[in-house]
């Protein structure tokens, strides 16, 4: 047994080890200082402004779709629920996904598939010093 352990911790062995936990403690420090850096990303990203005096219509911002009639304003997110695409279109009346066909009402509420669910009611308020609406895209309302 003894000797088994000797031959086991040769220098060269020992100095493989080293090396492998200097390099796992080094690549971890690298995935946490990417994770933070997506954290940040991610925040910073989080909310959109968008401002008050948008006419009635659909409205597309990168994230956000703004449904605005009159005074009713109905703010979704344009992930489609079904795989993620982003929509960007407003055809006859309908928001159409590019991916895989999806219909929902200005409203976001599926009107064809095959997703099964409407689109995400995202949470905002007005920033009456700014003139903005500014919506949580990371937060949905019900
Ligand atoms: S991702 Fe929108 S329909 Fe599939």
């Amino acid at each position: 047994m003894t000797n088994l352990i000797n031959k086991l911790l040769t220098r060269k062995n020992l100095l493989k080890l080293m090396m492998i936990i200097m390099l796992s403690s080094v690549l971890k420090m690298f995935m946490d200082l990417l994770t933070a850096a997506n954290s940040r990303e991610d925040e910073k990203n989080r909310h959109v402004k968008i401002p008050l005096n948008l006419p009635d219509g659909v409205h597309f911002f990168d994230q956000v779709i703004i449904t605005k009639k009159g005074k009713t304003l109905t703010v979704l997110s344009s992930i489609c629920p079904h795989l993620g695409c982003r929509i960007r279109s407003f055809q006859d009346d309908r928001l159409v996904c590019p991916c895989h066909g999806s219909q929902y009402s200005a409203e976001g509420k599926l009107i064809k598939g095959p997703s099964r669910n409407d689109l995400t009611i995202l949470a905002y308020y007005f920033d009456e010093k700014e003139g903005k609406i500014v919506v949580d895209t990371k937060k949905s309302v019900i």
